[in-house]
């Protein structure tokens, strides 16, 4: 975060729990700048002046080891507020001379009651008559206090669930107050952020996009940008912003795959195109897509034929015009917390179509990624003072392979065809009916069988259409939406009545885990 050196900050170390950007996220909505450092990042910190306060993570690890992830003991004599969370809390126990134990029978995943013991400034409002909710996720935990600390509140199977040594100003946590199933979890965090650290407000996304044309203009000085445009919010900001530094010096591509959605490829064109005068050059290889993918069922070949073949005609464009010296992409800060994990999971390899991550290193291009420090509902708030368009704005996320991760087993044109009418249908129906902004994700696949029905006097063997809606924060944990009956009787009539080629229409009511959102 190079570009924000000088900010007050809270920094978040990272243990590797999938949670940690969700409390960088969190901060950020408070209006608070924070950023998620790695372990050894953290360790070579030596001027914690602009550091209002330490968040250690939850994660994987246990302290009960021999070995297991630490920090410097010193932190804890700065005077600079600590909180832990999950792990960061059995670290802290461990590190100031407490106990913790991993109780295989008294482990807690999921809700758990939270009841008060003692009243503390990182409680204050967030109890409900004395007794909460908190999402928990732990199977080691503290069993004796650390000298100087104090026990604020317990559940029934983890006594010391928070502690603190005010003294010291360091705090512990057995739950997770960043996921939205522990009630009042934005209390307990604001009340660390600005009652404990003190920090100031000191973070609004929108107030960043000057420093980040100026930025851009800096670097790239008088040489010229490709981008590759897909049509989803994060290429469209990003490209829209170094269009607004060096304007005609970008060249975006715009590569239709023929996967898109109906109508949603060409509407963003225009847009880009027609109204923010963005210089675009609109590939069409649909027919190439729809060769190479001929006979394919399996989802990893489907990805990695569309991935490779995306590229080498971006790389072809490239190469047309050698004065190219930097390739932009639309990356996002949680691409760039998860690709270096301290887990060591790659989860960067689900975006690298998306954003071009796999470009072969011959092409010498240098990256520009103007939103590599910002989170989706940041860019969101970017593109909102760039003047972009509401539907490309709030758009769901979409897939680099698009529709042929959709249509389960092999593709055809006539499956395309089926499915994108099928997707229009419901994605129409979901705003016509203010439910669109309300869900995460929705689309619908199409499932490789055919199954028997009636439609009038004659019978029918056609395709089920799969509808899929979710809310989710990240699209790393995922509920199912629970629509109306009477939404959901419309929308199959509407399906059944409207595309020739499906007579089933069914809705998927699993979770991720264990399902994941996309089918294939
Ligand atoms: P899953 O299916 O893993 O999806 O639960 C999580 C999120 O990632 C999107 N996704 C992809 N995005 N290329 C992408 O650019 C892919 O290959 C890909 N696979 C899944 C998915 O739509 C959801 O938002």
């Amino acid at each position: 975060m190079d570009d924000h050196q000088n900010k007050e900050r809270i920094i978040i170390v990272d243990f590797g729990s999938q949670l940690t950007k969700l409390i960088a996220r969190r901060i950020r909505e408070i209006g608070v700048f924070s950023e998620v450092l790695r372990i050894d990042k953290f360790k070579k910190i030596k001027d914690f002046q602009n550091i209002k306060g330490v968040i250690l993570s939850g994660g994987p690890s246990t302290v009960t080891n021999k070995k297991f992830p630490d920090i410097p003991s010193n932190i804890f004599s700065l005077h600079i507020p600590i909180l832990g969370i999950c792990y960061g809390l059995q670290l802290i126990v461990k590190k100031l001379n407490g106990k913790v134990k991993s109780f295989s029978k008294r482990r807690e995943f999921g809700r758990a009651i939270l009841n008060k013991n003692l009243s503390s400034k990182l409680t204050k409002n967030f109890f409900i008559k004395k007794r909460t909710e908190v999402w928990m996720s732990h199977q080691d935990s503290v069993y004796k206090l650390p000298p100087g600390f104090k026990k604020i509140a317990s559940t029934k199977n983890s006594s010391l669930t928070i502690i603190e040594n005010t003294k010291k100003k360091i705090y512990g946590i057995q739950f997770h107050p960043e996921v939205t199933h522990t009630i009042n979890g934005k209390i307990l965090i604001k009340n660390f952020i600005f009652s404990i650290c003190k920090a100031k407000k000191n973070w609004n996304p929108s107030n960043e996009k000057e420093k980040i044309i100026k930025n851009i203009k800096n670097i790239v000085k008088k040489e010229k940008v490709i981008c590759a445009l897909s049509g989803g919010v994060d290429s469209s900001v990003a490209a829209l912003l170094i269009h607004k530094a060096i304007k005609k010096k970008l060249v975006c591509i715009m590569v239709d795959t023929g996967l898109m959605r109906k109508n949603e490829f060409s509407y963003t064109y225009n847009i880009l195109k027609k109204k923010h005068r963005l210089n675009i050059k609109l590939i069409n290889a649909s027919k190439l897509f729809l060769r190479k993918l001929k006979n394919i069922k399996n989802p990893e070949k489907k990805r990695l034929i569309i991935g490779k073949n995306f590229i080498k005609i971006f790389e072809k464009q490239a190469k047309k015009n050698n004065k190219f010296k930097f390739l932009a992409q639309g990356t996002l800060y949680p691409d760039i917390i998860e690709s270096r994990s301290t887990t060591g999971s790659k989860t960067s390899k689900i975006k690298s179509h998306h954003n071009v991550g796999g470009l072969p290193k011959k092409m010498k291009l240098k990256l520009i990624e103007p939103l590599k420090d910002f989170f989706k509902d940041e860019v969101r708030k970017l593109g909102v003072s760039l003047g972009l368009e509401k539907k490309i704005l709030n758009r769901h996320p979409f897939p680099g392979p698009g529709l042929a991760i959709r249509i389960i087993g092999k593709i055809t044109t006539d499956k395309i065809n089926i499915l994108k009418e099928a997707d229009d249908i419901f994605i129409g129906e979901l705003i016509d009916n203010n439910l669109y902004n309300k869900i995460w994700q929705a689309y619908a696949a199409l499932l490789p069988t055919k199954t028997v029905g009636v439609m009038g006097d004659s019978r029918t063997y056609e395709y089920t259409c799969l509808l899929r809606a979710v809310i989710s924060e990240d699209g790393m944990t995922a509920d199912y939406y629970s629509f109306p009956k009477d939404f959901l009787d419309k929308i199959s009539n509407k399906i059944i009545n409207g595309v020739k080629g499906i007579n089933r229409v069914v809705y998927d009511i699993t979770s991720k885990p264990p399902s994941t959102i996309e089918l294939e």
